[in-house]
């Protein structure tokens, strides 16, 4: 979810929006835009691509744009593709806006609106927002704001213009980030501090639900209530390097910890009565439980979540699913065709051997439904259906937060295979369904509370190799945690089913070699600890990554990471969390460049 500026004061804002926008580049962006007033009225210049070429465009066809009161946004589309009529700001002459964020029920609004006359232009969510003010104003911003407010749904940060009052901008805060910026006779809004620290140090940091007005160079906010608020101003001692990652040293840190709200974005939009729904893409329940096979095929930690989507599938819906890594997938000659469906995962939606794969299995006949990150990239735009996953950017070439959004939606695949066919009641379905639902608010407990993995990664930091072990979902994860390692701490690990342990590569166990044992399921937890007692037996150390209520003795592990408990089934969604930290905290220990480890690109565009 991209970026909001705006600005009120003495000064020219056009330069001033261009440039916050452009120090909120880092977030990832597909477009941009700004609105100004300007000879009496809103003028608005938009485009896609960079605001590289948004300069361009404003210095060809909008040179009039000028004047002291603006908002401006780069878009990460979430809803329809990168396209100069889908930029921000929406709008018109009399109101503009601009919106980071999903609104989840813009289509039943957007009903509403046309139904009273009004003419949509672009594809997104945002503009039935703008046509939602206009329908509601009568002269008093306030009153036309909140009216808006109590009937949109989801998560929004809005930068918001009225033509009858210039020199003033409302903001308003739902999920979305944005603070206001304070400096002498002149604010701002932004969605991140990068954008105002060359004019400002002083801001404000909006909370939930509360609307800020900026007038004539000052800021007040309010509660939801329309109460005035006394707000802290808080003052940003971050370098611009600190704060493009909010804070984090690192973006794979900062991505690791948006995941809640990046399955939150993910999950809700497609739940419907309680059980998941894909209907914005077309994929019914009925059309879902008529296919005959399931091909999954990505590559990299894509494809591991594609494992996890085959263990659940299988488990719940009794289809047979296939995972293939796509640059195999393209030369075996696959056997599929007429009735089978083929899931392309990818985050970047660009890389060359997932497309070619997806190109192969329609040219077979089969189905294509894309699972991506990014918004009308070329698998997005290849595949027969698409769903996409609303992580937002994600910077760092190690994926997380893309792979926590990928499972979770091939989670609500099987629930809904499995109801659509019979195999679980409709109770069931929505137990499961609560069950995902509860999954952010425990990521974020283990994120906020997780010590034990720093602690893990200073025994790793000087190991040469390292195995992971696990059984069944288990043994998914123990793939991504070994992927994660090697990719960002250069150390080698590999990932093996526990119990083909003993069939050779114990072997290589000694003291040099730590193993983590990945143990989450009850039904195979007692196998894998004979497996790590193996281990343990031939000098080996173990560290076991477990649900917190599992008793684990000193003859098992030398290490426990425990996790809160959810139904089994459900339990990578919690577990992928501290394999990410381990290859983090390690990485860092080691001193690499964690987002940019050695002969890594974050999309592999080439064979
Ligand atoms: C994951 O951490 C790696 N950066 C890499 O394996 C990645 O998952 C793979 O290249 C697939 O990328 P995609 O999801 O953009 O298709
Ligand atoms: N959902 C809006 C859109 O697709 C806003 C996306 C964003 O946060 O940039 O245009």
């Amino acid at each position: 979810m991209c970026g909001i500026v705006g600005y009120v004061g003495k000064r020219d804002c056009t330069q001033i929006l261009l440039d916050s926008l452009s120090k909120l580049e880092y977030r990832g962006y597909d477009s941009a835009g700004i609105a100004v007033f300007s000879g009496g009225g809103i003028k608005t210049c938009k485009t896609m691509g960079r605001i590289a070429d948004l300069k361009e465009k404003i210095n060809s066809e909008c040179s009039d744009l000028c004047g002291s009161c603006g908002i401006g946004h780069t878009r990460w589309a979430t809803h329809g593709e990168p396209s100069d009529v889908n930029s921000h700001p929406h709008g018109n002459a009399e109101i503009s806006i601009v919106h980071n964020g999903i609104i989840e029920n813009y289509q039943k609004i957007k009903d509403f609106l046309i139904k009273r006359g009004y003419v949509f232009e672009s594809q997104t969510d945002t503009e039935t927002v703008a046509k939602l003010l206009d329908h509601y104003y009568d002269g008093d911003p306030m009153e036309t704001i909140r009216k808006v407010l109590g009937e949109i749904e989801g998560s929004y940060a809005l930068g918001i213009i009225f033509k009858d009052f210039p020199d003033r901008i409302y903001a308003v805060r739902k999920d979305s980030p944005l603070i206001v910026g304070v400096g002498e006779d002149e604010a701002f809004i932004a969605s991140d501090v990068p954008a105002i620290l060359k004019y400002t140090r002083d801001y404000y940091l909006l909370e939930q639900d509360e609307i800020a007005v900026l007038d004539n160079g000052k800021a007040q906010i309010y509660d939801k209530h329309g109460a005035l608020l006394e707000k802290e101003l808080k003052t940003a001692d971050w370098d611009m390097e600190a704060a493009e990652k909010g804070g984090y040293e690192h973006f794979m840190l900062k991505e690791i910890n948006e995941q809640p709200d990046a399955i939150r974005q993910t999950i809700s939009p497609r739940i419907s009565d309680g059980i998941p729904c894909f209907e914005e893409c077309g994929l019914t329940a009925e059309k879902l439980a008529a296919y005959r096979n399931i091909f999954v095929v990505a590559c990299g930690t894509a494809m591991h979540a594609g494992l996890v989507g085959k263990y659940v599938i299988e488990k719940l819906a009794r289809i047979p699913v296939t995972v293939d890594v796509a640059s195999e997938f393209r030369y075996r000659d696959p056997i599929i065709g007429e009735g089978d469906l083929v899931i392309i995962v990818s985050q970047s939606g660009e890389t060359a051997d997932s497309l070619e794969a997806l190109k192969l299995s329609k040219r077979r006949g089969a189905q294509t439904l894309a699972i991506v990150n990014v918004v009308g990239s070329s698998i997005a735009r290849e595949a027969d259906m698409v769903i996409y996953t609303h992580a937002g950017p994600e910077i760092s070439v190690a994926s997380t937060k893309a792979y926590s959004v990928q499972i979770a939606v091939f989670y609500m695949l099987a629930f809904l295979l499995a109801y659509s066919r019979k195999q679980i009641s409709l109770e069931e379905c929505k137990r499961l369904t609560a069950v995902l639902e509860s999954v952010p608010e425990k990521l974020g407990e283990i994120l906020k509370s997780e010590k034990t993995c720093q602690f893990v990664a200073s025994q790793l930091v000087n190991s040469e190799n390292l195995l992971y072990i696990g059984r069944g979902l288990d043994y998914a994860l123990s793939m991504e945690g070994s992927l994660k390692l090697k990719e960002i701490s250069y150390i080698h690990s590999e990932s093996y089913a526990a119990g083909e342990l003993k069939h050779g590569t114990i072997s290589l166990v000694t003291e040099s070699m730590p193993v983590i044992a990945v143990a989450t399921q009850h039904d195979l937890f007692e196998k894998t600890v004979s497996n790590a007692k193996e281990v343990k037996a031939r000098g080996g150390k173990v560290i076991i990554v477990t649900q917190e209520d599992t008793e684990v003795g000193d003859d098992v592990a030398d290490h426990k990471i425990g996790l809160p408990s959810i139904d089994d089934l459900l339990m990578p969604m919690l577990t992928v969390a501290p394999l990410q930290l381990i290859a983090y905290y390690t990485s860092v220990l080691r001193g690499n460049d964690v987002d940019k480890p050695r002969n890594l690109a974050k999309s592999v565009t080439v064979e």
